[in-house]
C-alpha cells in the first residue's frame, strides 16, 4: 500500500515490471549448445521483454565427479549466431572464475577450462566474440585467476523433500549447484522475468520454490517441452546418441503418452500408470531406466493416487547417455 511520502513516485512505474535502467529484462539461463528447445524460451522472452539476456555457462557446481562436465558440448560461436538470429540483445558468457565457482571436487577443472579459453600467447580480443567482451574485460586478470584455487562459494540449499525424489536421488548436490548458480545469475542480471523449460521439471519446480522462499524479485516463466517429430525431447545431450539410439530413445515419450491416454480414460492409480510406462519401456532393452516416478507437480511429494494433477517423470540411460523426460497429467 502507498504511504503519503511516496506520492512523488511516477504513477507510470507503479505496477510496471521494469529494471532500474527503465526497461523490462528477460533472462534465459542456459549451458549453451543451443537447440530448438532453448530457442523456444528465447522467443517467449523476446515477446515479453524489451531486453533479452541469454546466459551461457556450463556450471561446474551442478556436475557430479563422474558426470560429463568435461565432455559437455561447448559451441559458443554457433550459439552466438543463433542468439543473433533470435534477436537476443545480450549474451552473458562468463568464465568459471568470473562466476566465482570451481568444480565441486576441486578447482582444477575450471582452472583448466580457463586455460582453454585464454591460452597463453594468444590474442584474447581476436578470439572471443564481441558479445562476450564483458567477460573479456575481467579476463584481463585471467593469469591471476589461474594461480588462485577457487574456494567453495556460499551455496543455496533447496528443501530436502524436493531433493530426495526423481533426479535428486542419484544426482547428489546437483540441484544445490543449480539453485546457487541461478541465484547468482538473477542477482547479476536482475531481470523482471526468467525463463525455464518444463523439460527439467524438477529444476523448474525447485526454482519456483527458491524464488518464493527467498523473496527474489523476479517472475519465473515455465515453457513447454519442445520435441522432435519422433517425440524425443530436444536436449544438448542428444548429440551423444547414435541414430539407432535416438530411435530407441523415442520410447520414453511413447511410454509417457501411453500413461497420459490411460489418465485421460480415467486411470488415477499411480501404480497402474507406472506399469503402463514400464510395459512400453521393457521391450526396449537398450534403455536402462533409473526411475519412473509420479509426484505432486509443485511439492514433488510422491503420490499414490492423482487427485488433480501429477508429474510423471522418467530418467534412463542409453549407453552412457542419461536422458530425462516428463509429462504433466492434469484433470483441469
Ligand atoms: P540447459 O540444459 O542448457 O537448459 C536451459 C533451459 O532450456 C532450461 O530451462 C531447460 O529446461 C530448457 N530446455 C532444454 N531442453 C528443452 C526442451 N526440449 N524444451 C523446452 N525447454 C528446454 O537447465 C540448464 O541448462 C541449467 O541447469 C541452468 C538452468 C542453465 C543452470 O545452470
Amino acid at each position: 500500500h502507498l504511504s503519503s511520502d511516496r506520492t512523488n513516485v511516477d504513477p507510470a512505474v507503479i505496477g510496471e515490471p521494469i529494471s532500474a535502467a527503465g526497461v523490462s529484462i528477460g533472462l534465459v539461463p542456459t549451458m549453451g549448445s543451443l537447440h530448438v528447445g532453448h530457442l523456444s524460451l528465447i522467443q517467449k522472452a523476446r515477446q515479453e521483454n524489451q531486453l533479452v539476456v541469454v546466459s551461457i555457462f556450463v556450471n561446474p557446481l551442478q556436475f557430479g565427479p563422474t558426470e560429463d562436465f568435461q565432455q559437455y558440448p561447448r559451441t559458443l560461436e554457433q550459439d552466438q549466431a543463433l542468439c543473433e538470429q533470435a534477436g537476443v540483445d545480450v549474451i552473458f558468457a562468463p568464465s568459471a572464475g568470473e562466476m566465482g565457482v570451481g568444480s565441486r571436487e576441486s578447482g582444477v577443472e575450471s582452472r583448466e577450462l580457463e586455460h582453454k579459453r585464454f591460452p597463453s600467447g594468444t590474442s584474447r580480443t581476436s578470439e572471443i566474440p564481441k558479445t562476450t567482451q564483458h567477460s573479456q574485460l575481467n579476463a584481463q586478470n585471467a593469469s591471476l585467476l589461474l594461480l588462485t584455487p577457487y574456494s567453495s562459494p556460499t551455496q543455496v540449499v533447496p528443501p530436502e523433500a524436493m531433493l530426495s525424489v526423481l533426479c535428486g536421488r542419484s544426482r547428489v548436490g546437483h540441484f544445490q549447484g543449480v539453485a546457487t548458480i541461478v541465484t547468482k545469475l538473477l542477482n547479476i542480471v536482475q531481470p523482471q522475468r526468467a525463463y525455464f523449460g518444463q523439460k527439467d521439471a524438477q529444476q523448474l519446480t525447485i526454482i519456483r520454490r527458491l524464488v518464493e522462499d527467498l523473496n527474489l524479485p523476479v517472475a519465473i516463466v515455465g515453457c513447454p517441452i519442445v520435441r522432435e517429430p519422433s517425440g524425443l525431447a530436444y536436449s544438448s545431450r542428444n548429440q551423444y546418441l547414435t541414430p539407432e539410439q535416438k530411435a530407441q530413445a523415442a520410447a520414453l515419450y511413447r511410454g509417457l503418452s501411453q500413461a497420459e491416454q490411460a489418465f485421460r480414460a480415467g486411470e488415477r492409480s499411480v501404480e497402474a500408470l507406472l506399469k503402463t510406462v514400464q510395459a512400453i519401456l521393457e521391450p526396449v532393452t537398450a534403455i536402462v531406466p533409473e526411475y519412473i516416478e509420479l509426484v505432486h507437480p509443485s511439492t514433488l511429494e510422491p503420490l499414490e493416487m492423482i487427485e488433480e494433477s501429477g508429474l510423471l517423470a522418467i530418467a534412463g540411460r542409453l549407453g552412457s547417455t542419461r536422458l530425462i523426460d516428463n509429462i504433466l497429467l492434469s484433470s483441469r
